[in-house]
């Protein structure tokens, strides 16, 4: 995007900690380019692969994690790597993730591929996915050799982590850990969510090719598939140092209860807020809402939930007209479609989505009502609905403080830019916010006073970019010391400082 992003001044200053290795010299991947030929044919390959699955790649050695037994064997495993991987130089580590970064380039179209099948994200969605994981090799390759580099302060690596990923982003966020432990010599066991073990089985493969080809075990990093109960005899293993989670706050809590001496780094919900003023560029707003709430059918942490429209622009009609046209105009369809722009959720939605989806509570009606779409042959997915707009949510209510992680935008109207910031302010968690307005003087208030990790202005309130715009949270939205990923701190909170200062 061109549009500016603001760094929130006088930001949460956990993440001001020293030690801050200097960010590294850093250029972003490029997705593929919608508007060439070529990538039409491509993306047909892709979706045509997606529908035979029988196509797809086969993920790296998995090992399905049962008794006790096959916990302890697999922890055994990657202890038995701190001594070796641990004892690897920066720039030895620097050049695997590079390597891991060619690699997984190199698979994009089989990533691209799972996760249309098992995510069901469109190709447009899921190959910006592929580009982040490369970044975060490139980004945390740099990182590895910045810790070298802070004064007075030296790094030693530390331990073995767990990763337990989400299946919203299930190739960028299990890379971005795994790549990240790697950087800070830590190896590493993987977990990924049970509705797309695939796509980061996959992702995980390019990780061990790399290993191998510059002479380490793949063992450095393992992958397993685990019930509830395995699971938690994963995390709550004592030879297991540290756990990053992208999950519920509830889950980041339990595992926190399980193990006090654990370390959970956690990155957890959001209720996103857009504020909208008078002084908004509508036809922008509009836009950037509709891409925030209903990308990836609203599946984000990052997704906007809510719309707080300020003053004249809650009773204007022209943008009321102009939301619901848009929103009514997402080709609702399944993700192996090429022309689709909101495809299905990625599994039965849950209790609350149901109930934001299904049911208005006092003061609320539909500007634009979802419905669920039936599934028309075998291979569709059976959990398509059309996205749902809800005008007239109330300050306090259901909707206004619930995460739903779905396709539903909740409208709250205010009078004045204060009343927006506290209704904003007003939930839990604090991961992402919005700004439209162009008026430099609102835009310094609510950068000021918005209570979120990653603030945006004029701009759509997902896809933070490595190095560019890392990603974290603030407020319930947080666990642990909370530098963010894609950013200088990431790779520093996973090991220790020699002087005890720099432990963030
Ligand atoms: N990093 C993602 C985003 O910014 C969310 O995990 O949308």
């Amino acid at each position: 995007s061109e549009a500016a992003t603001w760094a929130r001044p006088g930001a949460d200053p956990r993440t001001e900690d020293p030690p801050r290795p200097s960010p590294p010299a850093f250029t972003n991947t490029p997705d593929t380019d919608p508007a060439l030929a070529a990538s039409r044919a491509w993306a047909q390959r892709v979706v045509s692969r997606a529908t035979a699955r029988r196509l797809l790649a086969d993920p790296a050695p998995t090992q399905v994690l049962g008794t006790d037994g096959d916990v302890d064997a697999v922890v055994a495993r990657a202890v038995g790597q701190v001594g070796p991987w641990g004892g690897t130089t920066a720039a030895q580590r620097r050049e695997v993730l590079r390597t891991a970064g060619r690699l997984l380039e190199e698979a994009r179209t089989d990533l691209v591929a799972t996760m249309v099948h098992e995510a069901h994200k469109t190709v447009a969605e899921a190959d910006p996915e592929v580009s982040e994981a490369v970044d975060f090799a490139v980004y945390y390759a740099e990182q590895a050799l910045a810790l070298e580099s802070v004064p007075g302060a030296v790094f030693i690596p530390d331990g073995t982590t767990v990763v337990t990923p989400p299946w919203n982003f299930p190739v960028s966020i299990p890379l971005g850990s795994v790549l990240a432990s790697l950087a800070a010599g830590a190896p590493v066991i993987v977990k990924p969510s049970h509705l797309t073990p695939r796509c980061t089985e996959v992702a995980v493969r390019a990780v061990r090719e790399a290993l191998v080809a510059h002479g380490h075990s793949p063992d450095v990093v393992q992958v397993v598939r685990a019930q509830e109960e395995a699971g938690r005899r994963l995390v709550t293993h004592p030879d297991v140092t540290r756990v990053l989670l992208t999950g519920s706050l509830e889950t980041a809590q339990a595992f926190a209860r399980w193990r006090p001496e654990l370390q959970v780094l956690a990155e957890t919900s959001g209720k996103n807020a857009i504020v909208v003023t008078a002084a908004a560029d509508v036809d922008l707003a509009v836009a950037d809402v509709v891409h925030s709430a209903f990308s990836h059918a609203g599946q984000k942490c990052s997704a906007a939930s809510l719309l707080i429209l300020v003053g004249s622009a809650g009773r204007s009609a022209r943008l009321r007209r102009q939301l619901a046209d848009a929103v009514a105009s997402l080709a609702v369809g399944q993700a192996t479609h090429l022309a689709t722009t909101m495809g299905p959720l990625t599994g039965p939605p849950g209790a609350k989505l149901l109930r934001a989806l299904t049911t208005l509570d006092p003061g609320e009606r539909w500007l634009v009502r979802p419905r669920r779409v039936p599934a028309l042959s075998s291979g569709d997915s059976p959990h398509l609905w059309t996205p749902g707009v809800k005008v007239g949510v109330a300050s306090g209510s259901f909707f206004h403080l619930t995460e739903v992680f779905g396709p539903v935008l909740g409208v709250i109207r205010v009078e004045t830019l204060d009343e927006a910031i506290a209704a904003a302010n007003a939930v839990p968690f604090g991961l992402t916010g919005g700004l439209h307005s162009l008026d430099e003087q609102e835009i310094a208030t609510w950068l000021d006073r918005v209570e979120v990790g990653n603030a945006y202005v004029n701009r759509h309130i997902t896809g933070a970019i490595v190095g560019r715009q890392p990603f974290g949270g603030w407020k319930a939205s947080v666990v642990g010391p909370g530098a963010k990923a894609g950013g200088p701190g990431y790779v520093a909170q996973l090991g220790r400082w020699h002087d005890g200062a720099g432990v963030p």
